[in-house]
C-alpha cells in the first residue's frame, strides 16, 4: 500500500466560521420556549457575558413547518435579526433530529423499531428511521427552506445539521430498514454467493437463496450470526451518515457557510467518526462528565483527543457541555467551583476553538428542566452566571491561541468497526472490554504527561514515534501491513490482547491469532488463555539485555496468552496462573523498529513499569510533572501556548522544561496579562494560559 492508498483524516475544507475571530462562546439557545420580551433581556445578558455565537433552531421543525409544506419562518427572521443587531453570530440548526407530530401521522412506516420489536412512538425526540424516503424527503425540504432563506445572512457562522446523529436512536430493524439493507448489501457482495460466504452462512446452516429471504439481524433465539450484526452496523452508520450528507450538499448548494454536525466522541457507538470527519466542513463535539468517575477530567481529554484526531488535527469546536450537572445521569453531581473554567480550559487545550455549552437559558418545562444552563432558574445572582461571565472574559482573553495546534507523537489506535465487533456475544471472556483497555491506556498517558493522538490502523502513521493498540480485535490484513510497515520504518509499536483476531468479516484470520502481525511482532497465539472472575497472576520481568530497567513483578488480571516465539525477545514470563514459566510480554526488533506484544490485562500503574522501556525505545520523555497537572502545549504561528490546569487541592508548579519548552522567562500570562516567572505556579484548582515565546520554546 502507498502513501496515497493510506485512509485520509479530517475535514478537506481549509476554512473556519464565518465572521469570529475568537473563540467562539455560547451554547444552544432555545427562545422558542419563551415570550418574544425575555429575548431582549437574553441578549442584555449575552453580551454581558461575552457570547458571540448561538446554536438556534435545533428542535424547532414543528414551529418552522407547522403542517407538511406550510413554513412560518417570521419567529425566526425576528430572532436573527435581534441577535444580528446585538453582534451575536448564529449556528443554524436544520430541525431533523425531531420530526413533528404530523410527520409521524402521515408517515408511520417511518417509525423507528426496535430489536426486540417495539415500535416507537411520539412525544420524546428522536430522528424517524434513517432509510426512510419519507423522513429523507421531508428533511431535505426543511433544510433546502432554511438554505434558501438564510444561506447568505451576515449573521450565519455555521450551519449545524441535525443533532447527535445516532442518538437517541440509531439502529432500526423495520421493513423500510429491512428493504435498505438489502439494497447495501447488494451493493457491497454484488451476489448472493458473495453474501454467504462473507457471513459464513455455512455455519447453524443460514445460507440465503433468495436475497428476500436476507433481514435485519433482529432478536434470534440464540446469537446471531456477527458478521450480519457487523454489517448491519456498518449499514446503519452509513445510513446516518447519507441523511447528512444529504442535508450538507443541499446547504452547501446554498450557501457559503461551513456546516457541522455534533458529534458524540467516545461516547456514541452508532457512528464511525473517522469516516464522518471527513465528510463534515468544521468537527464538533458535545461532552458531558461523567459524574460516577472520580477523575472525569481524565475522559474529558480522552475525548477531546479523538475530537481533534477525528479533525485531523485541525481546529474543532466544542459545541455542547454543561455549565453544572446535566438531568440525565443517575446522580446528577453539580460542577463546583473553578470546574467549569477548568472543563473548558481543557477542550480549549487540546485544540477546541469553541466552547459552548448546552443551554443558554434553563427551560421551564420538558424533560430536561433540571438540566445546568449558563442562565439558571436562579438568574444571574447565581454562582454559575458569575463564573460564565468570567469565562467568557478569561476566553476572549485568551484568543490569540484561535488556529494554533496540538501536535501528539504517540498514536493510541480507535477503529469504530473493531469496538463493533469486538463488542458482539460469545467472546472468549466477558471481562474483556475494548473501552476499558483504551481508557486504562490512554490515562497512563495522561498521567505520564504525554500527549496522544487517536488514529484509525489504515492510517499513515509515519508521522508518531510510538503507535498503541489497546483493543485492534479486528484489524483488516491492510491495516496490519501498514503498522508493520510502521515498524520496519522505525516506530515502536504496543500492541496489547485480544488484537489481530480476525478480518473485516469478524472471521479468524489465516494462521491464526495474531498471524498478521507475527513479523512486526515476532510471536503468535496458540491459544487464549482466560481468567476466571477475580483471578488475578503474576508476571516475573526480565530486561533480557533489550528493556533496561524491566525487572520485578507485576500483577496482571483477566487475560493470559499461550504465545508461539517467532523471534521476539521474552521481557515478562508468567509466574503462575494457567501458564507458569510462558512468555507473557515480549519486544521484537523489525526493521528499524520495535514491536511490543503484552498478553495480559494490567492496570494503570503496571503500565507505568512496562512503557519505561517502550517511551525510551520510542525516544520519548514523560513530562516528570505532578499528576495532578494537566500541562497541554498549542503551536500557533508566531508562538507556543501552554494551558496548565491543577486538578489538585495544593498549589503546583509547571517548573520543568519538558513542559514548557524551556524555562519560562519571557512569558506571558494570557489572562492577567501579566509577564510570568521561571517558576509557574497554578492554584488548587486553577487554571493558567501562557504564550512562551517561539524563540525560547
Ligand atoms: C445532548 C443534546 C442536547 C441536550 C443535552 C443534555 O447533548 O444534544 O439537546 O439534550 O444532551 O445534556
Amino acid at each position: 500500500m502507498t502513501s496515497a492508498q493510506h485512509r485520509p483524516v479530517g475535514p478537506r475544507y481549509e476554512g473556519w466560521l464565518t465572521g469570529i475571530d475568537s473563540i467562539c462562546y455560547g451554547g444552544d439557545y432555545n427562545p422558542e420556549q419563551w415570550p418574544e420580551e425575555v429575548w431582549e433581556q437574553d441578549v442584555t445578558l449575552m453580551r454581558e457575558a461575552g457570547v458571540n455565537l448561538v446554536s438556534i433552531g435545533i428542535f424547532s421543525w414543528a414551529l418552522l413547518e407547522p403542517r407538511e409544506g406550510e413554513f412560518d419562518f417570521a419567529w425566526l427572521d425576528r430572532l436573527i435579526e435581534l441577535l444580528h443587531a446585538n453582534g451575536i453570530h448564529i449556528d443554524l440548526a436544520t430541525p431533523t433530529a425531531s420530526p413533528p407530530a404530523w410527520f409521524f401521522h402521515a408517515y408511520p412506516q417511518a417509525r423507528v423499531v426496535t430489536r426486540e420489536g417495539t415500535v416507537l412512538g411520539f412525544g420524546s425526540r428522536g430522528m424517524a428511521s434513517p432509510s426512510s424516503p419519507d423522513y429523507r424527503a421531508a428533511a431535505l425540504r426543511i433544510t433546502e427552506a432554511l438554505g434558501d432563506r438564510y444561506g447568505s445572512h451576515p449573521a450565519l457562522a455555521l450551519w449545524h445539521v441535525h443533532n447527535e446523529y445516532g442518538a437517541p436512536v440509531s439502529e432500526d430493524y423495520s421493513p423500510t430498514s429491512a428493504a435498505a439493507f438489502r439494497d447495501w448489501l447488494r451493493a457491497r457482495y454484488t451476489t448472493l454467493d458473495g453474501l454467504n460466504a462473507a457471513w459464513g452462512t455455512r455455519f447453524w446452516g443460514q445460507v440465503y437463496g433468495e436475497w428476500e429471504h436476507v433481514g435485519v439481524p433482529a432478536a434470534t433465539p440464540s446469537v446471531a450470526n456477527p458478521a450480519q450484526r457487523l454489517d448491519f452496523a456498518r449499514f446503519t452508520n452509513d445510513s446516518l451518515l447519507a441523511c447528512f450528507t444529504a442535508e450538507r450538499d443541499a446547504l452547501h448548494a446554498r450557501s457559503q457557510a461551513p456546516v457541522t454536525t455534533n458529534f458524540m466522541a467516545a461516547e456514541c457507538p452508532s457512528t464511525d467518526l473517522f469516516a464522518w470527519g471527513r465528510e463534515v466542513d468544521v468537527v464538533s463535539n458535545d461532552h458531558y462528565l461523567t459524574a460516577a468517575d472520580p477523575r472525569c477530567e481524565v475522559g474529558l481529554a480522552l475525548a477531546a483527543d479523538l475530537t481533534r484526531s477525528v479533525a485531523g488535527g485541525k481546529p474543532w469546536m466544542l459545541l455542547e457541555h454543561s455549565p453544572s450537572g446535566v438531568n440525565w445521569q443517575p446522580r446528577n453531581v453539580a460542577k463546583r467551583p473553578g470546574e467549569m473554567a477548568r472543563s473548558a480550559f481543557s477542550h480549549v487545550g487540546r485544540g477546541a476553538d469553541a466552547v459552548m455549552f448546552f443551554q443558554w437559558r434553563a427551560s421551564r418545562s420538558g424533560a430536561e428542566k433540571f438540566h445546568g444552563a449558563m442562565l439558571p432558574h436562579a438568574g444571574t445572582s447565581s454562582r454559575v452566571w458569575r463564573e460564565i461571565v468570567a469565562l467568557g472574559a478569561d476566553l476572549a482573553a485568551a484568543s490569540e491561541l484561535v488556529g494554533s495546534r496540538v501536535s501528539a507523537d504517540v498514536a493510541l489506535l480507535w477503529d469504530q468497526e473493531s469496538l463493533w465487533a469486538q463488542g458482539l456475544e460469545w467472546r472468549p471472556s466477558v471481562d474483556v472490554d475494548a473501552r476499558e483497555r483504551i481508557n486504562t491506556f490512554y490515562d497512563r498517558f495522561w498521567r505520564d504527561g504525554v500527549q496522544v493522538d487517536f488514529a484509525h490502523p489504515s492510517q499513515d502513521l509515519s508521522g508518531y514515534k510510538l503507535v498503541v493498540a489497546p483493543a485492534s480485535y479486528l484489524l483488516t490484513a491492510e491495516s496490519a501491513a501498514n503498522l508493520t510497515r510502521f515498524v520496519e520504518g522505525g516506530g515502536t509499536l504496543l500492541v496489547s490482547f485480544f488484537s489481530g483476531i480476525v478480518n473485516e468479516f469478524d472471521a479468524v484470520h489465516e494462521g491464526g491469532f495474531l498471524a498478521p502481525l507475527r513479523d512486526a511482532l515476532g510471536v503468535t497465539v496458540e491459544e487464549f488463555l482466560p481468567l476466571r472472575a477475580g483471578e488475578t497472576l503474576q508476571v516475573a520481568l526480565d530486561d533480557a539485555g533489550v528493556a533496561p530497567g524491566l525487572t520485578g513483578t507485576l500483577t496482571a488480571s483477566v487475560w493470559a496468552d499461550d504465545l508461539t516465539l517467532a523471534g521476539a525477545s521474552v521481557v515478562g514470563t508468567y509466574l503462575d496462573g494457567p501458564a507458569p514459566g510462558a512468555p507473557a510480554i515480549t519486544r521484537n526488533t523489525h526493521g528499524s523498529g520495535t514491536g511490543w506484544y503484552l498478553s495480559t490485562q494490567l492496570d494503570v500503574d503496571a503500565l507505568a513499569t512496562v512503557l519505561a522501556p517502550v517511551y525510551a525505545d520510542a525516544g520519548l520523555t514523560p513530562s516528570g510533572l505532578p499528576e495532578e497537572l494537566e500541562v497541554i502545549r498549542r503551536s500557533g504561528a508566531a508562538a507556543d501556548y501552554v494551558v496548565a490546569i491543577n486538578h489538585g487541592s495544593s498549589p503546583l508548579s509547571v517548573e520543568s522544561s519538558a513542559a514548557l519548552g524551556t524555562p519560562a522567562a519571557g512569558a506571558t500570562d494570557l489572562i492577567t496579562g501579566a509577564e510570568v516567572d521561571a517558576d509557574v505556579k497554578v492554584e488548587a484548582g486553577g487554571v493558567r494560559v501562557l504564550r512562551v515565546p517561539r524563540a525560547i520554546s
